[in-house]
């Protein structure tokens, strides 16, 4: 009988290990799409680009870690560092909304030599504006509305010399997002929200603009319970900007003693929330209901995440049970032995 033992033990390790893997969570298998700033969407296949290999001029040194150089006059290449910042992530490039763009586009031609002169650091670079303000094929965007909201602004009228559009959007990755993701707002939310703290929670960035302390955030929201999941459920602009019935995304953000502190702003049949960030599934959908969202099934109620505790609480329940059977089971096979 003793040499059954093992056998028993080694089914016992099996069907544990396997529950053990089943219980891992598994990530999202979209995370490295969905992340950041980074683009998020494959290349369409029906894209032709134009101006890859003009492009290959500033990219061999400009996609690299490292930068390879020969002087006229020397012997040997000469190497240097790459600055993190003067990196430019290729994929998020050709994804981006100015994805046919030439480097030279935007930037003065005069960059094609190098060592750069130090005095192109002060070019002057087209803004959203010289571009397609008054454009009627971009019309549904409704640039003018949002350069005249932008300009109400806290940003432009606390620090205009030094915000602009591309403090927002990135100059070299930004790409259409909310109206773009209806079906996955959580991703639409961290896209949103990381363009805020691109600048709220780095304290370079944020002086560069404004010489003075950047005020820690997650001390300054404290007073939200379960602030980290706010911060995932609700984008700061819902809180911080001006309710703008025409615009999809409202471009007049407020001082910070007119943003929303009151709960039930949101937390309640007529909220807030129904006015701006899930307007688009209102379209769809015609009723505040966020099926497909994942974020809930109900209006937002405070209590509505008692389903999910019901759930964790139903599944304990149930691997109790299995788990209660598997041990009994096990024991009577040593004892047999
Ligand atoms: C031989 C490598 C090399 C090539 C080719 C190159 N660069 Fe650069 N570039 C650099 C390095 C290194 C820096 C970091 C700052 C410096 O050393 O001037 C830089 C800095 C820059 C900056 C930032 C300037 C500043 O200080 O704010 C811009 C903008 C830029 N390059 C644009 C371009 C463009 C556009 C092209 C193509 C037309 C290009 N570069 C081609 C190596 C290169
Ligand atoms: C749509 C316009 C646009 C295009 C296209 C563009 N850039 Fe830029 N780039 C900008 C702006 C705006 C800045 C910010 C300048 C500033 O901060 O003063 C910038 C900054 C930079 C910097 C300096 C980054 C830093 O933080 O110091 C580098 C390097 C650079 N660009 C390289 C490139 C290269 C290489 C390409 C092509 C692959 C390119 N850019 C294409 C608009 C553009
Ligand atoms: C140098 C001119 C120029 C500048 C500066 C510029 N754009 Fe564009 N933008 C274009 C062009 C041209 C296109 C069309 C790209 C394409 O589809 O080939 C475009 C495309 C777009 C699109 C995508 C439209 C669509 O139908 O998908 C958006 C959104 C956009 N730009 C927003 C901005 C914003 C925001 C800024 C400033 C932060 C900006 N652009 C700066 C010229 C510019
Ligand atoms: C304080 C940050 C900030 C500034 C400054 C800013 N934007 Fe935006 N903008 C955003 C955010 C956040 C979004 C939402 C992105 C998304 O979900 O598509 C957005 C979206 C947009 C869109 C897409 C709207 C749509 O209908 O889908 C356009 C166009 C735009 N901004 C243009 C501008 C222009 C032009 C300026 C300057 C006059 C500007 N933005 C300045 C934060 C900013
Ligand atoms: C639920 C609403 C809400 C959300 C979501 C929210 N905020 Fe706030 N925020 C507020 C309120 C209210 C204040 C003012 C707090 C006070 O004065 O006590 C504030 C204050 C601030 C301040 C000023 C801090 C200071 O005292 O100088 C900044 C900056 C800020 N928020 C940025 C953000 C950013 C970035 C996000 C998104 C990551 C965000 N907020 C999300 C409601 C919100
Ligand atoms: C490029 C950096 C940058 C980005 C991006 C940025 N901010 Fe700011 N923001 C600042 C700076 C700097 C200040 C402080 C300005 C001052 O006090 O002079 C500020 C101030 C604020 C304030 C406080 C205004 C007050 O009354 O004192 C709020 C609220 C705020 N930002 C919200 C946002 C939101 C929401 C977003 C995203 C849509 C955002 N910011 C994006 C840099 C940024
Ligand atoms: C801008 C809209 C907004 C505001 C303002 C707001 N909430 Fe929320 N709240 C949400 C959203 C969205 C969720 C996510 C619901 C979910 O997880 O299913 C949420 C979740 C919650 C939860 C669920 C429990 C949890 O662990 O996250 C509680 C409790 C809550 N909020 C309380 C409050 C209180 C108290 C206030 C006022 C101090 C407040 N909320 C202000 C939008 C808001």
């Amino acid at each position: 009988m003793k040499r059954y033992k093992w056998v028993s033990w080694l089914i016992f390790i099996l069907i544990g290990l396997s529950f053990a893997i089943a219980l891992i969570p598994r990530a999202p298998e979209k995370a490295e799409e969905t992340t950041g700033l980074q683009a998020y969407a494959q290349i369409p296949a029906d894209r032709v680009y134009t101006n890859k290999e003009d492009n290959e001029q500033c990219l061999k040194c400009h996609a690299k870690n490292h930068v390879e150089y020969m002087a006229e006059d020397a012997e040997k290449p000469y190497k240097q560092k790459m600055y993190t910042e003067c990196i430019i992530d290729t994929h998020s490039y050709y994804t981006s909304n100015h994805w046919n763009f030439k480097c030279i586009d935007c930037h003065t031609d005069e960059y094609a030599s190098f060592p750069h002169k130090a005095e192109l650091r002060f070019e002057a670079i087209a803004g959203c504006m010289d571009c397609h303000g008054g454009d009627p094929q971009y019309e549904e965007f409704m640039f003018d509305q949002i350069d005249q909201e932008y300009q109400k602004s806290v940003h432009f009228k606390l620090q205009s010399e030094s915000f602009s559009c591309w403090s927002c959007h990135d100059e070299h990755y930004y790409k259409l997002n909310a109206r773009n993701r209806k079906d996955d707002i959580m991703s639409a939310i961290q896209y949103d929200n990381d363009i805020c703290l691109s600048c709220h929670a780095n304290t370079k960035k944020y002086q560069l603009i404004a010489n003075k302390m950047n005020p820690n955030i997650l001390e300054k929201h404290d007073w939200l319970p379960n602030q980290p999941n706010h911060f995932k459920h609700v984008r700061c602009i819902e809180c911080h900007a001006e309710i703008n019935d025409t615009l999809i995304v409202s471009h007049n953000i407020l001082p910070k003693d007119k943003a929303v502190k009151k709960c039930a702003e949101c937390h309640s049949g007529n909220s807030q929330l129904m006015a701006s960030l899930y307007k688009y599934q209102l379209e769809e959908m015609g009723a505040f209901r966020l099926k497909t969202s994942g974020l809930m099934d109900q209006p937002v109620l405070i209590g509505g995440q008692r389903n999910t505790l019901l759930k964790l609480i139903g599944n304990l329940a149930l691997f109790g049970a299995i788990g209660a059977v598997l041990i009994h089971f096990a024991i009577r096979l040593f004892r047999k032995s």
